[in-house]
């Protein structure tokens, strides 16, 4: 399957453009991650958090997963938007994410609690290991957009996170 991405000279807009017409978005409201927020937004809304454009894959660890996500600008109780972040489950693997546009950081973290930050702006690559937990936030009220590639194989552990602290579940 081929596609077409142009990312010079591009507008965010522009960016988004070309990924939405091309591959299927899936949108992360803050209803589909109440316990990675500290706060309930204002009364009565639901913002959207993040928009997962996923290039179409198989799972067999021969196969690529392809990612978009773009991270929007905003805040819920002064803590800034993030995506849920995640280990890598068996079989484990490596993440390589490369900044499209705006600033953010990219927290990685082990199981025992240690977390190392990344700054995030265009043209910025990193390599997140096998076994680091990872998830990003933007740090501005503009969109942060960034590709991960990954094997498709890796399993999603989105639970162990609140052991790192990173989010405060309001039933804990
Ligand atoms: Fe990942």
């Amino acid at each position: 399957m081929a596609y077409r991405f142009s990312f010079q000279n591009q507008s965010v807009e522009g960016i988004i453009g070309q990924f939405a017409t091309q591959v299927p978005r899936e949108t992360r409201f803050w209803s589909s991650m109440v316990d990675y927020f500290r706060e309930p937004p204002e009364s009565g809304t639901d913002p959207v958090i993040y928009d997962v454009f996923s290039l179409p894959y198989g799972d067999s660890s021969a196969e690529l997963m392809a990612v978009l996500t773009v991270l929007y600008g905003g805040q819920i109780g002064g803590e800034r938007f993030h995506t849920k972040g995640h280990f890598h489950t068996e079989p484990d693997g490596p993440e390589y994410v490369i900044v499209l546009a705006g600033r953010g950081i990219l927290e990685r973290g082990q199981r025992d609690g240690t977390i190392e930050q990344s700054i995030m702006e265009p043209d910025t690559h990193i390599m997140v290991p096998p076994g680091q937990a990872h998830r990003v936030v933007n740090v501005t009220d503009e969109p942060l957009l960034f590709v991960s590639l990954c094997s498709a194989a890796v399993g999603h552990d989105y639970a162990s996170i609140t052991t790192l602290g990173w989010a405060t579940p309001k039933n804990r």
